[in-house]
């Protein structure tokens, strides 16, 4: 690895006078700046993020964003991951990833590690609603940006998917091709995605006067294992829901494992919808309708608001909404484009929600 040493020894001068070249001091003559620029291009030096941060004038800025996904796995976290790091190369920034797999004390140990090498900003989906380290990040001064999931206890930028809408868009799809008894399995309760993915499906069964059945919800954890298990009580009812709504893709893949174990067909026995589409939905027997969660694009806002943030820190916290697409293909029967029928349309018209609904017919 060339360093300043070798470049000051080349030059034939101090490593302060190559410091003072790098950050392009006045107290160096041209002759000299010269010298020194000529021995870093004959050595290729390239000075590393450390030495940079160094090198720097305002040596608080690294150009570091930190990113703590709650679940590497899950491919929905992967889409935000992607649209972070195209906004943060384009712009010269590199990220800090960590994985906190939905574990409280794992993010913690990645924030404080993210403060300790100064990052310049933070991008979350959180574990849970109330982080106490979160809030000593926001206390510290340190820019955050909240992406999927609220934290409502505090005043910072945030991205979030409209959970409301993509559940209610989900369920009245399914009371138009004529389900009444449709279950929910959601996520964990202590987050606001499930929590806002429930109250659409609430939502949804009173505009068509179905009253809510309490014996037809689950909560589990948003994993593949309390899909599974979830799935499998309602299906064990003695009056099982002919439809079911999952709260996200991994209880998605655990909810279709059950029903293929407890040999029902989908969707003559019971109809299925997905929370998150999935690359493999359309390979799936039969091919998955889903909420289509904008993921990437969630991940590029939430890079945008934190390095506006980062330059503009007195500015106003902005919640950014992106509209969820339903995307009806036949895991639920419907033949005719009828998620936007007369009855979905009216349906959706009572719903207090402002952003329009988004609803795709893929061809089979
Ligand atoms: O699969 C990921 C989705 O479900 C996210 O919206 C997340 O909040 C989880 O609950």
């Amino acid at each position: 690895m060339v360093g300043l040493k070798d470049v000051g020894r080349l030059a034939g001068v101090s490593v302060s006078t190559v410091s003072r070249v790098l950050t392009r001091s006045s107290l160096v003559n041209d002759v000299t700046r010269e010298r020194v620029q000529r021995a870093i291009d004959a050595l290729g030096y390239q000075p590393n993020r450390v030495a940079r941060r160094l090198l720097r004038k305002d040596a608080a800025r690294g150009n570091l964003i930190g990113l703590v996904v709650p679940d590497i796995e899950n491919p929905f976290f992967a889409d935000i991951v992607r649209g972070v790091e195209d906004v943060a190369r384009q712009r010269d920034y590199v990220l800090f990833l960590g994985n906190s797999d939905e574990d409280a004390q794992r993010e913690t140990r990645y924030l404080d590690l993210m403060r300790a090498e100064s990052v310049d900003g933070l991008i979350l989906p959180a574990s849970s609603d109330v982080e106490p380290v979160v809030a000593r990040f926001v206390a510290a001064g340190i820019p955050i940006v909240c992406v999927d999931r609220r934290m409502p206890g505090l005043d910072v930028d945030t991205v979030v998917a409209d959970n409301v809408r993509g559940a209610y868009d989900a369920v009245v799809h399914l009371l138009d091709v004529g389900h009444r008894r449709i279950g929910f399995v959601g996520g964990r309760p202590d987050l606001s995605t499930s929590r806002e993915r429930f109250d659409g499906y609430v939502r949804a069964l009173a505009s068509f006067d179905v009253p809510l059945d309490e014996g037809l919800v689950r909560n589990g954890d948003s994993r593949q294992e309390s899909g599974r298990r979830l799935a499998r009580e309602l299906l064990a009812l003695r009056r099982p829901p002919t439809a079911l709504l999952v709260g996200n893709n991994l209880m998605t893949l655990g909810a279709l494992e059950a029903i293929h174990l407890e040999r029902r067909r989908i969707p003559d026995d019971v109809a299925v919808i997905g929370y998150d589409d999935m690359p493999w939905a359309l390979a799936l027997n039969p091919p998955l309708t889903a909420v289509r969660q904008p993921g990437y694009e969630m991940g590029r806002c939430a890079a945008e608001l934190l390095l506006r943030r980062i330059h503009e820190p007195t500015r106003p916290a902005a919640v950014v909404t992106l509209d969820p697409q339903l995307v009806v293909r036949q895991s639920c029967g419907a033949r005719q484009p009828a998620a936007v029928s007369a009855t979905a349309v009216s349906a959706a018209a009572r719903l207090a929600v402002t952003a329009a609904s988004a609803i795709t017919l893929v061809a089979m």
